[in-house]
């Protein structure tokens, strides 16, 4: 087993630093005299900065959580970050002004993500719901052989484990979850088996821990959307009706009565689109698929004064399968989806001031049916989903201030189809999901 790699790996040290009140550490080993570098593009640094010293350079990789590797040049101070270890290994050489470093798989501490309390069920296609009680409900999904569930769980986030709450009266996949002003889950449609596109709606008591039945919808739908506007009505938006069939109709649930009108209808028909409710009440609708599988670059506002939908700018970009956030200076970050030929790394940011569209910095991973969560400190945590070859672990923070992404570590378990929900305490709770072979009931915190 000897080898130059073997003779080099000298000694080992423990890197820690306090962050405000977190501490960081991990283990890094040291290969003196001697830097990372190969004879292709595969394995440039991913950042380089110049640090006053070796320590500093530590610290460097210690703050960008995919760094995994350092060479640290004392003639130009300058330290190079690598996020990829398949590529530098066998390409360390001889450099007596330069010093290397490997972090120790698995030493890094805190990890970004934590396993938390499996769900009893697994499922995938459910919602997830932040009561005002600081639980999280999930509710419904497919389990993993397809059957649709009628069943709904709690997370307590103080034990980090779940107990099962009363069911819904049917098993429902693809619906949508809103929480009321008065603590009440209003579940919507969804798919289910007998009658694909579901018209019935339901409303979770948290007091209670029940489901009771409310109003029908004019309209069976899945993969629409479902927004709450200021005055508490919740405003439903298209969806599909069939795997090639959507809506363009709309309708407003009244919690007070416990029914529905129909409102003005979308200009465009759309499901798998996203809805974003803007400071000034109105709800944007943004991109999705029409019928015959065309991908949507279409954006519409709904005007919930007037019961009215006015098309805007496009977006730069065709997207479906896609997420949105609303920013704390108001803008909405649009990520990632799908063209129906390429999985989408682009993202883009609507200004409802100018009413227009602006490419932002893109992911590092093209992705669709992945989360995107906005965090207390304004970035933007975007997990898992699909690129197209595989399912995704991944995950990455997006920074309003530069406009840029920067890795943030991976989920234990590739998946698509979860759900990720904001605690009390600031942290993003991923629940189930699944990668085509399995469905999961495990959930995890970042
Ligand atoms: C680039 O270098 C890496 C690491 O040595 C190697 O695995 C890869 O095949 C090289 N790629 C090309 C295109 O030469
Ligand atoms: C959660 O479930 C997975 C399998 O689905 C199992 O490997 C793991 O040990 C479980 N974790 C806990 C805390 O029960
Ligand atoms: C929140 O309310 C539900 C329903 O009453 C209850 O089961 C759950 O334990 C509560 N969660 C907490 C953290 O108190
Ligand atoms: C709602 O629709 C379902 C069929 O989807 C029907 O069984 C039920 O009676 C309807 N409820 C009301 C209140 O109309
Ligand atoms: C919220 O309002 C709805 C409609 O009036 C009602 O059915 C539900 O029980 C209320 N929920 C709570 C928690 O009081
Ligand atoms: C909210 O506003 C819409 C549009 O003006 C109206 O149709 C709806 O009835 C209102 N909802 C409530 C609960 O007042
Ligand atoms: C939105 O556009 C307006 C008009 O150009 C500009 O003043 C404002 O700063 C923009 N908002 C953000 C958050 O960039
Ligand atoms: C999808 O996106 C890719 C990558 O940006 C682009 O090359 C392709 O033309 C797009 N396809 C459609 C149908 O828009
Ligand atoms: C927000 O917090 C995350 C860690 O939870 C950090 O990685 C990110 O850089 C922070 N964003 C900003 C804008 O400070």
């Amino acid at each position: 087993m000897a080898s130059t790699k073997v003779y080099l790996w000298l000694s080992f040290m423990i890197i820690t630093q306090t962050v405000g009140q977190d501490i960081r550490s991990e283990e890094m080993s040291l290969i003196p005299d001697s830097k990372f570098q190969c004879a292709n593009t595969t394995c440039l640094p991913f950042i380089s900065v110049i640090t006053t010293d070796i320590r500093n350079c530590q610290f460097a990789c210690l703050g960008q959580s995919q760094c995994i590797a350092a060479t640290f040049h004392r003639s130009t101070s300058n330290c190079e970050l690598f996020d990829n270890m398949l590529n530098q290994n066998g390409n360390v050489l001889a450099d007596v002004d330069a010093t290397s470093m490997n972090v120790i798989s698995g030493t890094r501490f805190p990890p970004e993500w934590t396993m938390t309390g499996n769900m009893s069920i697994a499922r995938y296609y459910h919602t997830a719901s932040a009561l005002a009680n600081v639980s999280v409900l999930v509710a419904g999904g497919s389990d993993r052989n397809g059957v649709y569930l009628n069943s709904a769980e709690l997370y307590n986030p103080s034990t980090g484990t779940w107990t099962i709450t009363g069911s819904m009266s049917i098993g429902r996949s693809w619906h949508t979850a809103s929480t009321l002003a008065n603590g009440s889950v209003l579940v919507t449609g969804g798919m289910s088996s007998g009658s694909f596109h579901l018209n019935s709606a339901e409303l979770y008591n948290p007091t209670t821990g029940t489901w009771a039945t409310t109003g029908n919808m004019s309209s069976g739908r899945y993969y629409h959307t479902a927004s709450t506007l200021a005055n508490g009505s919740v405003l439903v938006a298209g969806g599909q009706i069939n795997g090639f069939t959507a809506l363009n109709s709309a309708e407003l649930y009244n919690p007070s009565k416990g029914t529905w009108t129909t409102t003005g209808s979308m200009n465009v028909i759309r499901g798998y689109h996203t809805a974003s409710t803007l400071a000034d009440g109105s709800v944007l609708v943004a991109g999705g698929q029409s019928n015959a599988a065309t991908t949507l670059d279409s954006a519409e506002l709904y005007n919930p004064s007037t019961g009215t939908w006015t098309t805007i700018g496009s977006m730069n970009v065709a997207r479906e399968y896609h997420t949105a956030s609303t920013l704390e200076n108001g803008l909405v970050l649009i990520a990632g989806g799908y063209n129906s030929t390429s999985y989408l790394n682009s993202a883009e940011l609507y200004n409802s001031t100018t009413g227009t569209w602006t490419i932002t910095g893109s992911m590092n991973t093209g992705r669709s049916w992945h989360t995107a969560s906005t965090l207390a400190n304004g970035s933007v945590l975007v997990a898992g989903g699909r690129d197209g070859t595989s399912y995704l672990d991944s995950a990455e923070l997006y920074n309003p201030s530069t406009g840029t992404w920067t890795t943030a570590g991976s989920m234990s378990i590739a998946r698509e189809y979860h759900t990720a929900s904001i605690l009390a305490n600031g942290k993003v709770l991923v629940t189930g999901g699944w990668d085509s072979f399995s469905a999961f009931n495990s959930a995890e915190l970042y």
